[in-house]
């Protein structure tokens, strides 16, 4: 906990924390409160920035043109894992530290893209529908069966620590094989060692029966599920995406889901957010669409708000964050 007593800084609180955390960075620091993503509050968010020494929020793309009115910003501390909306070059170039909430919300996220297979499996949402809208007159027919989630191969892209929680709730809970494939040369946990077996990008789309995104979005994720990469992954696979829109083609996917090749998607995030009204996705009988919700709830994203608070705090008083993100990872 911070308890160093510093010169007072200007803190922006750009997205809601809970009143407790608030005054907690008021005892410190003054604040002004303004969530750029409503219209009302976006000037009152602009004319502070030049003030600011902290940011504090999640959910806003910060660019060169937000940061350069930030001359004095010191920190940036993301409400968020993913540091995807933040321009990365430009804080190292600046010296801007860049904080963020790893770990708080590993379990929680897994158990949405669990969730997701799941659903996107037994079709639960659909047959959930069919309840609601009066369609249970008689029992459900061979059209509305789903498939089986137990003993089917899971392919998990990223296994950083929540490709590891899935794997983990996939191989012990559900009596999946694992298959994964990461970038770096991560290190498979005891816990997995009898279960998940490491194999290229290509192994993973070609073997798995279910395949779950779990990758971080940066350049070289961009758009890395495209047509061929669907057009690899197994006639009747099932994909689940649990972690940022952009690193999927949409077009593809629908494409792909369309021609009969994927038999159902169960997706968190989309290209863009809130999910537009006239996408094709949001309607589409095979896709299961989640309103970005992998970490949405009370206990964690209380933790993810206690724990940006304690970095905001930290950098503000000269001391190293809890969870600093490491710009030269770019
Ligand atoms: C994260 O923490 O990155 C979640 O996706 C919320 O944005």
């Amino acid at each position: 906990m911070s308890t160093q007593r510093t010169a007072r800084k200007h803190v922006v609180v750009f997205r809601k924390i809970p009143d407790d955390l608030l005054e907690r960075i008021r005892e410190w620091h003054d604040v002004t409160l303004a969530d750029p993503r409503r219209a009302d509050e976006l000037p009152r968010f602009r004319d502070a920035l030049p003030d600011a020494d902290g940011l504090i929020g999640s959910s806003f793309r910060l660019g060169e043109q937000e940061l350069d009115r930030a001359a004095r910003l010191r920190v940036i501390s993301s409400i968020s894992v993913g540091v995807d909306n933040y321009d990365l070059a430009c804080l190292k170039r600046r010296g801007i530290t860049l904080c963020h909430t790893p770990g708080v919300l590993t379990e929680t996220t897994a158990d949405t893209v669990f969730a997701l297979i799941i659903a996107a499996s037994r079709r639960l949402v659909e047959l959930s529908n069919h309840v609601r809208e009066g369609g249970w007159t008689r029992n459900i027919g061979e059209d509305r069966f789903g498939w089986d989630v137990h003993g089917k191969t899971l392919g998990v892209l990223g296994f950083g620590r929540i490709g590891q929680a899935v794997a983990r709730r996939a191989a012990l809970g559900f009596d999946m094989p694992v298959i994964f494939h990461d970038p770096f040369d991560v290190q498979v946990p005891p816990s997995l060692a009898q279960h998940a077996v490491r194999a290229s990008f290509d192994d993973v789309l070609g073997r798995a029966d279910i395949v779950a995104l779990t990758l971080p979005l940066s350049d070289e994720t961009r758009g890395l599920m495209d047509a061929r990469a669907f057009s690899a992954m197994k006639p009747g696979a099932i994909f689940v995406n649990g972690s940022r829109g952009a690193i999927v083609r949409e077009d593809a996917l629908l494409a792909a889901l369309d021609s009969g090749h994927l038999r159902a998607a169960g997706l968190d995030v989309f290209a863009v957010e809130p999910l537009p009204q006239d996408s094709p996705l949001r309607m589409h009988p095979k896709v299961t669409p989640f309103p970005h919700i992998g970490s949405a709830t009370h206990e964690t994203r209380r933790a993810m708000a206690e724990l940006a608070t304690e970095n905001l705090l930290r950098v503000l008083d000269g001391e190293p964050a809890v969870a600093a993100y490491d710009l030269s990872k770019g």
